[in-house]
């Protein structure tokens, strides 16, 4: 078994926090475990606890969306989400549940060294970026922490509540589109 498989399946035994208790099914990440760009959400919803795969719900089409659009190949970057399991009713995450759960993203990046890391909403660019975030005013920027180049673009369910964002998101995930090539990240 490899190392991701190793973690994968340590996450899937987890009780860490209570979520365990209510999950269908650890959703751990999907894609390329060797990409240059992982996404990085929120939290698993409903179609996502029921299938395992993170993104595949009404959130997770419009996102495929902007991927094609912006000609980004969903199986060569990595999704994953700052929680593995689903917070009941699609709640917030607790922040014991994200302390709890947050060592697993920090293994997959410790073992995927991605280039860019893109948050995909406020709650995990405040987790990962900085606590005061502020996805209104700061999407689309981005800043350097450690090794990473990071950025944060709206959260595709927040795109659903008011499609009036959908030009932002479309001109950031072209400055990202645009940042890899610069890069030669090859997607
Ligand atoms: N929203 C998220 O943040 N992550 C998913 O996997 C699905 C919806």
């Amino acid at each position: 078994m490899g190392i991701f498989d190793e973690l994968k399946a340590k996450c899937e035994n987890c009780t860490a926090c209570s979520l365990y208790k209510t999950r269908t099914n650890c959703v751990f990440g999907t894609g390329n475990e060797n990409a240059d760009v992982l996404f990085v959400g929120e939290a698993p919803g409903e179609k996502e606890d029921l299938s395992g795969i993170p993104f595949v719900g009404a959130a997770g089409k419009l996102l495929d969306k902007f991927l094609y659009a912006v000609d980004i190949d969903r199986e060569r970057v990595y999704i994953a989400n700052i929680l593995k399991c689903r917070p009941p009713k699609n709640r917030d995450p607790l922040p014991e549940e994200e302390e709890a759960c947050l060592p697993f993203l920090r293994e997959q990046v410790k073992i995927m060294q991605p280039k860019i890391i893109i948050c995909l909403g406020r709650i995990s660019a405040m987790k990962l970026i900085k606590p005061d975030f502020k996805i209104t005013k700061e999407h689309g920027q981005w800043f350097k922490k450690g090794n990473y180049l990071m950025t944060a673009v709206y959260h595709p369910a927040a795109l659903l509540r008011d499609p009036r964002k959908k030009e932002d998101m479309l001109i950031d995930m072209q400055n990202i589109k645009a940042k890899l090539d610069e890069l030669s990240i090859n997607n």
